[in-house]
């Protein structure tokens, strides 16, 4: 007897889910898309338990009839293309027909639709792939979806699901991605009836992406576009003061759709250079418009790839529009200045002066009245001081010293180290010397003592002078709370203020050096990267050479005497002193024997 036969229809579209449906976030952007593609202005997205339990997209499109309806959710039925040439000229988000029937298959779902000519609504149920027939519903006009238990039939799928908070973090991320696109229309997202995001429509794309991420974000964005050769480029461009440890906030859409592009990620990569370290990304929001038959989006079944007929012109186009409008500006003029300066303080008796928003300043003021007096702890150089002031003068006064002091120059008698070009350390040696990368030895030593310090607890730290506040999105936010063991043991003290705002109320000691803000910001970057999430010691080990890269001195920084053999007197105590935490080379030895050589002496 043949051992081969042909599955039935319900484990086809089974199978064929698995493509389109990866998580209850691909069930969110198909909604969405379908919801937009039928013409809405309005969206509402419902959660419950990070969609496991609840994923419900209400729109006012243009709806379903009965007949509609009961062909919307059989597999490759479609109201978007009829022929070979549609294929070749794709305006809609859809078109594969086949989104629906995917979902019906693996979830149960029900669908409520009217259109605007019809009375009443009609409704359908699907129970994995098990339909009954249309029945009439109540409804206003347009189209509600909602999706009940995604995958319970399908155990080894649903074990794949992760915490509710993860799964919110990818749904949040495809909202975003779709607002972005569209911010002509009202969208709205709801989790566990918390409304995180209500986005109006027609406020402008600055104010979307202060809503979706923070008006420091939107307030640092440069703006620029291109008309050349039937290609249509509009983008946001952040400035380097907002670049993160990541790519996750370049986002760009082609005719709409958001896509993810090798050659448009390098063009935009290859415009900030010598504007970025090389190891920071930019902020980016890149809206392309072009002919659809410049290329298929036909290419993977979510649509996230494309290829393009032309991608040397897409690139080459890219790459000089971003580029001359980085050249053509200063990127310093919103530049944050560094923690010690900008933390000047300018109205004496106002804790929260010197703040870009004056509202968070003004409530920073009132809630830390209540926290005076301040101490503050501060580690200049290598010398750890101890300030008891009860004045901000005072302190300021002790802070200005401490920098006076720090750039003293002091040569220490029997030094045999010398910096060059302040940012290399050369050491005599008994068999030769050795040049020092001070910035990665000081790197290493710090990592070191991090593991050190956390492997027996929390990290020592010390309250700020003048917290910093910050803004974060409700995924960020999210992020924060699911880090918050990592974040505790760190010895950062993060206090809620205001609806999206957090002050960050106290910082490690051993990263005193380091900017705060701009810390905990790439701290949420990786607490954000999904590989790492499921390796906690990994991710505490990202975060370690992270803080000790920021804490540790920077390449041309002048160093005295003292500091340079602090620096040496410090390596002997590494267990790894050779090589930085990334596993780039601290130190390079040459021998007199090899100057000898050289020299033509042997
Ligand atoms: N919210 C909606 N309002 C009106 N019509 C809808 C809605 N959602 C789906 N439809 C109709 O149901 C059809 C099937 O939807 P489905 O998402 O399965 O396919 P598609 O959008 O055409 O293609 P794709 O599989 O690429 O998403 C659509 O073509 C559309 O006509
Ligand atoms: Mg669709």
């Amino acid at each position: 007897m043949g051992r081969i036969v042909t599955l039935d229809e319900n484990m086809i579209n089974m199978i064929a889910a698995g493509e389109v449906i990866e998580r209850p976030a691909s069930v969110v952007k198909e909604l969405m898309e379908n919801s937009i593609d039928a013409g809405a202005t309005k969206i509402t997205v419902s959660i419950e338990d990070g969609g496991r339990k609840l994923i419900s997209v209400s729109d006012n499109g243009c709806g379903m009839d009965a007949e509609d309806l009961a062909s919307a959710f059989e597999p490759h039925t479609t109201s978007k293309i009829k022929t070979t040439k549609d294929l070749r000229d794709i305006a809609t988000l859809g078109f594969r027909g086949e989104a629906l029937a995917s979902v019906g298959s693996v979830a149960q779902v029900r669908a409520v639709s009217r259109t605007k000519t019809e009375s009443g609504a009609n409704c359908v149920e699907i129970d994995c792939g098990n339909k009954a027939g249309v029945s009439p519903g109540s409804a206003d006009y347009g189209t509600t979806i909602e999706v009940r238990d995604l995958f319970y039939k399908l155990p080894a799928r649903r074990k794949f699901l992760k915490t509710a908070n993860t799964e919110m973090g990818h749904i949040i991320e495809h909202f975003t991605r779709i607002t972005l696109a569209s911010d002509n229309l009202d969208m709205t997202l709801v989790h566990n009836d918390r409304q995180l995001y209500h986005l109006p429509a027609n406020r402008g794309l600055r104010q979307r992406i202060a809503e979706l991420f923070s008006s420091e974000i939107s307030e640092n964005l440069i703006e620029t576009e291109s008309n050349e050769k039937g290609l249509h480029i509009f983008v946001l461009l952040g400035r380097p003061a907002i670049s993160r440890a990541n790519n996750k906030l370049q986002y760009i859409f082609l005719n709409g759709r958001f896509i993810r592009d090798k050659f448009i990620s390098h063009a935009v990569k290859e415009a900030y250079r010598g504007s970025l370290e090389p190891n920071r990304y930019p902020v980016v929001f890149l809206f392309i418009q072009m002919p659809y038959e410049n290329y298929d989006v036909n290419v993977h079944p979510t649509k996230i790839e494309v290829r393009f007929a032309n991608a040397n012109l897409i690139h080459s186009q890219i790459l000089s529009c971003l580029r001359e409008k980085l050249l053509a500006t200063n990127l310093d003029t919103n530049a944050k200045l560094p923690a010690t300066v900008a933390a000047k303080p300018e109205r004496k008796d106002t804790f929260g002066a010197g703040y870009r928003n004056q509202k968070i300043a003004d409530a920073m003021t009132e809630f830390f009245k209540k926290h005076r007096p301040i101490q503050t702890q501060q580690q200049i150089g290598f010398h750890t001081r101890t300030a008891h002031s009860s004045t901000v003068e005072q302190i300021e006064k002790e802070r200005l010293h401490a920098i006076r002091y720090e750039f003293t120059p002091h040569f220490d008698a029997g030094l045999t180290a010398i910096q060059i070009h302040d940012s290399f350390i050369v050491e005599q040696t008994d068999d030769g010397f050795v040049i020092i990368d001070q910035h990665a030895l000081h790197e290493r030593i710090i990592y070191e003592e991090l593991r050190r310090r956390i492997r027996k607890g929390k990290l020592e730290s010390q309250k700020l002078l003048i917290p910093e506040s910050f803004e974060l999105s409700t995924a960020g936010a999210d992020v924060l709370q699911a880090g918050g063991e990592i974040i505790e043991k760190l010895g950062i003290e993060l206090v809620p203020f205001g609806p999206k705002t957090y002050a960050i109320q106290a910082f490690p000691t051993l990263l005193a050096k380091a900017d705060s803000l701009d810390f905990v910001r790439d701290l949420i970057d990786l607490l954000t990267d999904k590989d790492l999430a499921v390796d906690a010691e990994r991710l505490l080990d990202e975060v370690l050479k992270m803080a000790a890269c920021k804490a540790a001195i920077k390449a041309g920084q002048k160093l005295t005497g003292s500091e340079i053999q602090q620096l040496l007197t410090d390596r002997e105590t590494c267990e790894h002193a050779s090589r930085c935490p990334h596993g780039r080379p601290t130190t390079i030895k040459f021998t007199t024997v090899e100057l000898e050589k050289q020299f033509k002496r042997i």
